[in-house]
């Protein structure tokens, strides 16, 4: 055999290197998730998220300005609610804490692309996604009108896109039906489309404060030995109207993110979750990683996978690194 084929060559420098990258990761393919919590005046550290925040709708501004500097374009806002009750009736409330942050935030930053999670889990007393039956099971087709209402409230004070989380099946149609219904054609929908039943999203569940009180989310989130079903969930969203859809979590997930980038042909968001940003911080606390390479690696990966825009926790953090501040 010759050995004529070296594929050290390409390797020798940086800006070779640089010539021959398939992907890359920029600030602008970030997106920033942020807790908002009703009646707090100050930002509340959450442990399990260490470096991130419950803030009040105020402080916004703050993580708003600081996203713009760094070249993160787009916020992913999660609401927590001062009060809980049985429907999860504050998530379509006109002054719930999301529906204010967002317009307090379409107002001033204009240029930001505003997101917001459309779900019950943290506005009900149980913490399920969804609205209850007498027999403990999620009612599929009431938790949708929920949902839709929340979703026209989140439109109505300024979003761009909402990003239904619930898992529940037509959530997309039922949603788009609606926001059209009352003028917000221009608004999109994000879908969840493949979530999972995951063990990474404790820290975000102690955060949100939304674990469910009894069961689990088994019989609407996704089983993690599926990928087909993952790409069944997507086509529905799509012919429903989803604008962009998402796989979550990300890095135990990148044959997911693959497959649906291969056979779809809408964007791919990517969920780089809680528990995916705690391991990390976990071990470089103990010094047992280097956090920022660790950090790009994963991300570059779950790019490399086929993801469009990536949701973490580390989007700042990120988007300081790749600026070389
Ligand atoms: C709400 C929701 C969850 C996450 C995002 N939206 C939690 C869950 O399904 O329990 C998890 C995000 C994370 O872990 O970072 N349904």
């Amino acid at each position: 055999m010759m050995h004529s084929h070296r594929p050290r060559r390409l390797r020798q420098l940086p800006t070779l290197q640089g010539l021959v990258a398939e992907v890359d990761l920029t600030p602008s393919h970030l997106v920033y998730p942020v807790f908002v919590e009703e009646g707090i005046s100050e930002k509340v550290p959450i442990p399990s998220l260490p470096g991130q925040y419950r803030l009040p709708v105020e402080l916004l501004d703050a993580v708003a300005e600081e996203c713009l500097r760094v070249g993160v374009g787009a916020l992913l806002l999660f609401g927590i609610p001062a009060s809980k009750d049985d429907e999860g009736r504050n998530a379509y409330s006109e002054e719930s804490v999301v529906a204010r942050g967002v317009r307090r935030l379409r107002e001033r930053y204009p240029q930001l692309t505003i997101i917001t999670d459309v779900c019950l889990c943290s506005y009900t007393s149980h913490g399920h996604c969804g609205i209850l039956n007498r027999n403990h099971t999620v009612d599929n087709d009431r938790t949708n009108s929920v949902l839709a209402r929340m979703a026209v409230t989140h439109a109505r004070a300024g979003a761009h896109l909402v990003a239904p989380s619930a898992m529940m099946d037509h959530q997309v149609a039922v949603i788009r039906e609606a926001l059209d219904a009352a003028g917000f054609t221009d608004v999109g929908i994000l879908s969840y489309s493949a979530k999972y039943r995951s063990n990474f999203y404790g820290p975000f569940r102690e955060a949100a404060h939304s674990a469910p009180a009894y069961g689990d989310r088994s019989t609407y989130q996704m089983d993690f030995r599926n990928w087909r079903e993952a790409l069944r969930e997507v086509e529905l969203d799509v012919a429903e109207g989803a604008d962009a859809v998402m796989v979550k979590p990300a890095l135990a997930y990148l044959d997911v993110i693959r497959a649906v980038r291969a056979h779809f042909n809408v964007p791919v968001f990517a969920y780089n979750v809680s528990g995916e940003y705690a391991m990390v911080k976990a071990a470089a606390a103990r010094g047992w990683l280097d956090e920022r390479e660790v950090v790009l690696e994963i991300l570059t990966a779950i790019r490399r996978a086929g993801a469009t825009a990536i949701i973490t926790y580390h989007a700042l953090e990120v988007a300081h690194w790749l600026r070389g501040y």
